[in-house]
C-alpha cells in the first residue's frame, strides 16, 4: 500500500516551525488547558479501548446512536483512516467530493481506488448529478467534508440528503467529515443520524480549540464500527486518557461557553478577511468555519510562488491552493488570536500591494 505524500503538511513542516504568524491553521486557536481538570487518575489505556461506554452513550445520543455506534479515536484523522481501512480493499471504490482535506482521498486512493467529484468554482457547488454518475458498482463509501477544507463551502442540507439517498441506492455509506460543523451558525443534522448508510467522523480540534487532545469518534452503523475497531487495535490501541478526560468536559457543562466563544471569534474574523479580501480586489466564498480560499493576486505567478514570497518576505504562512489541486487560489486560516490575525493581514497586504506596483 502506497500513499502520496501529504503535501500540505510538508509545506508546514518547511516553514511554520520559523515564521512568525500561522495564518494557514484550519482550527480555531487553542483553548488554555488552565480552563479544564487535568487529572483522569491513573495514566493507564483507557478501558475498554474504544472509550468509556457511559460517554460513548452520550456522544451517540447526538446521532440518535447507542453507545456500540460509536468508537472514540486520536482525531478525526484517525476516524477516517479506520472507516476508510475497515471498508475497502483493493478492489473496492470511493467517490470523493473535491477540493478537500488530503487524508480524504490519498487512503481510498493508497487502499482502493477514487473517482474525485469535483465542486464548481467560484461558490464550490456540490453537483448532485456528477455523484451519481461517478457511482459504480463497485463503491463502497461517497466522502463528503462539510463545511468544507479549504473552500469554507457548507453544503446545504437537501443536497446532503440527496447524496445520502444516492449511496444508500448504491448500498454504499455516505462518510461526511463534519469536523467544521459545529462552528456553523446554524449547524445542520449530522450525517450520521440520516439512516443506516451515514457515517460521521470529527473532533474537538477545529470547533473547541482542542487539537492537542487528540479527541475525536466515528459514528455509524455498529458493523461499521467493529471493522473501524478491528483495525484500531493496530493503530493507536485506545483513545488518550486525558484527552477523554477533558473531553468529558468540553462536551459536558462547559460545551455551550466554549461555543459560543469560538462561533463569536470565527463571525468576527470573518468580517476582518472580507474586508481585507474586498481591500486588494481579491474574492473568494463567503466561508463557514475558519478557513476562506481566496485568489491569488495579481502578480504571482501562481499560489506556491505568491505563498512562498508571503513567508519569504513577511514571515506569514498561507497554505497554496495547489496543494488541494487549485493553483489559483490560496488557504488563509482566520481562527488565530485576533492581534496575530490584524498583524498577518496587515503584513500580507503589504506584500500584495508592492508585488502589484
Ligand atoms: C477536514 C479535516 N479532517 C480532519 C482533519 C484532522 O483533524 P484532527 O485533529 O481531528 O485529526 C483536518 C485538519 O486540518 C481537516 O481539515
Amino acid at each position: 500500500m502506497n500513499v502520496a505524500e501529504f503535501g500540505l503538511e510538508r509545506w508546514f513542516d518547511k516553514y511554520e516551525h520559523d515564521a512568525d504568524i500561522m495564518l494557514a491553521e484550519s482550527g480555531i486557536r487553542s483553548l488554555d488547558a488552565s480552563r479544564f481538570d487535568l487529572d483522569p487518575g491513573t495514566l493507564g489505556y483507557v478501558i475498554p479501548t474504544n472509550g468509556d461506554p457511559e460517554f460513548r452513550a452520550e456522544v451517540g445520543e447526538r446521532y440518535d446512536r447507542s453507545a456500540e455506534e460509536v468508537a472514540f479515536t486520536c482525531g478525526t484523522q484517525e476516524a477516517n483512516f479506520l472507516a476508510f481501512t475497515s471498508l475497502m480493499d483493493e478492489d473496492s471504490h470511493a467517490v470523493v467530493v473535491t477540493p478537500t482535506y488530503q487524508a480524504l482521498h490519498a487512503v481510498p486512493e493508497a487502499v482502493g481506488s477514487v473517482t474525485r467529484v469535483s465542486l464548481e468554482p467560484p461558490e464550490w457547488e456540490l453537483d448532485v448529478d456528477a455523484v451519481a454518475d461517478a457511482i459504480r458498482p463497485e463503491t463502497e463509501i461517497v466522502v463528503l467534508n462539510n463545511p468544507n477544507n479549504p473552500t469554507g463551502r457548507y453544503h446545504p442540507q437537501e443536497k446532503v440528503e440527496a447524496v445520502y439517498d444516492l449511496a444508500a441506492d448504491a448500498d454504499a455509506y455516505l462518510l461526511c467529515d463534519e469536523v467544521y460543523r459545529l462552528l456553523a451558525a446554524e449547524p445542520l443534522p449530522p450525517v450520521a443520524s440520516l439512516g443506516e448508510h451515514g457515517i460521521s467522523t470529527t473532533s474537538l480540534t477545529k470547533a473547541y480549540g482542542l487539537a492537542g487532545l487528540r479527541f475525536g469518534w466515528i459514528a455509524g452503523p455498529e458493523d461499521v464500527i467493529e471493522g473501524a475497531l478491528q483495525w484500531k487495535d493496530y493503530t493507536t490501541i485506545s483513545p488518550g486518557i486525558v484527552g477523554q478526560h477533558v473531553a468529558r468536559q468540553a462536551l459536558g457543562a462547559d460545551e455551550d461557553e466554549i461555543l459560543t466563544e469560538n462561533r463569536e471569534l470565527a463571525a468576527d474574523h470573518r468580517d476582518r478577511v472580507r474586508a481585507f479580501v474586498e481591500d486588494h480586489g481579491l474574492s473568494w466564498h463567503d466561508p463557514v468555519g475558519v478557513n476562506g480560499f481566496v485568489s491569488v493576486p495579481d502578480g504571482f505567478d501562481d499560489s506556491e510562488a505568491f505563498c512562498r514570497t508571503v513567508v519569504e518576505e513577511e514571515s506569514v504562512v498561507l497554505a497554496p491552493g495547489s496543494m488541494f489541486g487549485y493553483d489559483d487560489y490560496f488557504r488563509i486560516g482566520f481562527g488565530l488570536p485576533t492581534d496575530e490575525l490584524e498583524e498577518g493581514l496587515a503584513r500580507v497586504g503589504d506584500c500584495i500591494e508592492r508585488h502589484r506596483a
